[in-house]
Parts: structure tokens; sequence; C-alpha cells
């Protein structure tokens, strides 16, 4: 099950027809069965979000800026020219799923969450490669403990020759292919010990572009976030909020700009953020044969704070920012 802590009953179907979203409803079918000749199956029409809902102390149940999930499930739809979902079916879907698996939902105080990944597929019979004529979009969830071993527990990246995405492609959305791309580079970073793979500006390889399914992060020695700005990687909400966080409740100077691999000891913490792997301190980068230790070999006071702050709106122990949380009542 990897990431997933166990499965849950219920999951949320929703189909088109004559292109047009239709209302869909709960199921507990875990299987799908479409056509042979769906377009996911051969042409990876395939798109995916990810999400959590936190228990907060005092009971309540809390989705963490879903609105961010629903603008880019969009951009993506748009980019697969794939209909786009209305926002009212987006939610629906969501919080019924939230809803109905409340019980599998961790309880506050066990650092874990319940992960909800909606996803759209091209489906019905497509033989020449063309968007699809049908497509279904479903919301499923599990709960969730880290990502990435060990909790908060800085770990040792690799760069790789190979990318997840083109300068001009998918990687700004978040489509199944480019994930495809990253399992053999993963694989190769694994075998060799390594926690993941930091992909680098795929016309160049000069800059740092992500880190495997996190944005990357670093903070100067003048104490400055910065963050890369590439066309290939994806728009990490965990990182648009961390730039907020140290810019406006941690009183930091941000940056979004390049970050040269041949000068990555301009930082002297680094982390990987996202969803799933929400802040992920980084030990060292290995970059040819070259090591980068970041934080002392440790989680960094900044890093640190960063993520005491994030986690802690997270689990409502923090005042979010306005329209940060959504409750699910
Ligand atoms: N980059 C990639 C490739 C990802 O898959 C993810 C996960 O969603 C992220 C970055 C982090 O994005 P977010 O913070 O929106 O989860
Ligand atoms: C997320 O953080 O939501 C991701 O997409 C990572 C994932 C592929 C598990």
């Amino acid at each position: 099950m990897g990431y997933a802590l166990k499965e849950t009953e219920f999951r949320y179907r929703a189909y088109t027809e004559k292109g047009e979203w239709q209302k869909g409803s709960l199921t507990t079918n875990k299987n799908i069965s479409i056509h042979e000749g769906s377009n996911v199956f051969h042409y990876g029409q395939a798109l995916f979000e990810g999400l959590k809902a936190y228990k907060t102390k005092t009971g309540k149940t809390q989705l963490f800026r879903p609105d961010l999930n629903f603008i880019r499930i969009n951009e993506g739809l748009r980019r697969l020219v794939a209909p786009e979902l209305p926002e009212d079916l987006f939610f629906e879907a969501i919080i019924e799923v939230v809803k109905a698996n409340q019980d599998d939902i961790p309880e506050y105080g066990k650092g874990q969450s319940l992960y909800i990944r909606p996803f759209v597929i091209g489906q019905g019979m497509n033989l020449g490669v063309k968007p699809s004529d049908e497509y279904l979009f479903s919301v499923f969830c599990a709960p969730v403990g880290t990502y990435f071993a060990g909790g908060l527990q800085a770990l040792e990246f690799v760069t790789t020759d190979y990318d997840r995405a083109s300068a001009n492609g998918t990687g700004q959305v978040k489509v199944a292919g480019n994930y495809a791309a990253s399992l053999y580079p993963r694989s190769l970073a694994k075998k060799e010990g390594y926690a993941g793979v930091i992909y680098l500006d795929p016309l160049t390889h000069s800059k740092i572009d992500e880190v495997g399914a996190a944005n990357f992060f670093g903070i100067t020695h003048d104490n400055v976030l910065v963050t890369p700005r590439s066309s290939s990687i994806l728009p990490s909400i965990t990182k648009k909020s961390i730039l907020y966080i140290a810019e406006h409740m941690l009183g930091m100077k941000v940056e979004e700009r390049p970050c040269f691999i041949d000068n990555v000891d301009e930082f002297k913490e680094a982390g990987a953020c996202g969803t799933a792997a929400i802040i992920t301190p980084i030990k060292s980068i290995t970059h040819k044969g070259k090591v980068t230790q970041f934080g002392e070999g440790n989680v960094g006071p900044t890093v640190k704070k960063l993520y005491d702050t994030l986690v802690g709106i997270y689990y409502g122990d923090i005042e979010a920012p306005e329209g940060w949380i959504q409750e699910i009542k």
C-alpha cells in the first residue's frame, strides 16, 4: 500500500456524458471497469491532485487550501484537453468522501492525516491519438503518516541526469506521465541509498528544479528563503504557503529565482515541501559525486520554525491566514 496506512470504504465517482460533467455519487467499489481502448491506458490522459484533511485538538475536521487544488486540477485538465470540473462537483466529491470515511481520519496528535486523492482519466474506446470523448472523475482517500521516512528527519538526496518533464512540457501540471518518468531515476537513487532525487532544469541541467514529488527551498547564509522559478516544476501549494509564512509570519525575506546547483552551498539549510512531504529537511545533496551538507546534517532552526508553523496551521493550533482553512461540518 506504500504511503497509505490502510484502505478506506467510500470513494466518489462522476462521469461525463457527451463531454459534460454529471453529478456523481459515493460507492464502495474499489475497482473501475473501463474499455481496454481507453486513452488513460495508452496515451496517458490522466491527472491527479493531492490534499489532506486534518483533525484539530477540538475534534474539528479541516482542509488546507482546497481552493488551490481546484484551480490546479482545472489547469491540468486544460493542458490535457479534458473538460474542466465545475467547482461544486469538485467540492461535493471531496466533502462527501471525507465525511463518509470520517472514522478513518487520524486523531489529532498522531502526526497523521487523511490524504485525499482526486483524479480524472480519459476513458472509452479511443485508438487514435486524440482527447477522449468521455471522462471519469474520482476521489478516494487514505490515512497517511509521513511520506519520506522518519518524520522531521533530515534526509540525503542526489541529483539525476534524467528529467521528469521537459521545459515546455507538462511539469507544471500533475499529469500521471510526469510520475511514470520519475520512477526509473527514483529507483536508481533508492538503490544507492538516497531518500530521493533532485531534478535539474531540463534545458541546461545547471539549476535545481524540484525534489521528486516536492518543491525545493533553501535558506541562504543571510537568512533569505529562496525557491526555484522554473517552467518545468509543479507550482506547489505548500511552497506558496511557506513563502507566505516566511515573509509575513516569520519576518524573513523571500525570493523566487534560479538556484544554481554549482552554487548550492549558498544555502545553510534546505528542504523539500509538498502536501505529502510536508516539510522534509534536506541533510545533503550529492551532485556529480560532490556532497553538500545542510543544517549541519540535522534539522536546521529555520526549517524547524517553518515546519512548526505550517503544521500548527494544518492542525488548527496556529491561526491560519485568512481563507487557508476550510472546515468540514
Ligand atoms: N512537485 C511535485 C512533482 C509534486 O507531485 C508535488 C505534490 O503535489 C509537489 C511538488 C508539491 O505540491 P503541493 O505542495 O501542492 O502538494
Ligand atoms: C502530493 O504531495 O500530493 C503528491 O502528489 C505526492 C505524491 C505523488 C504522493
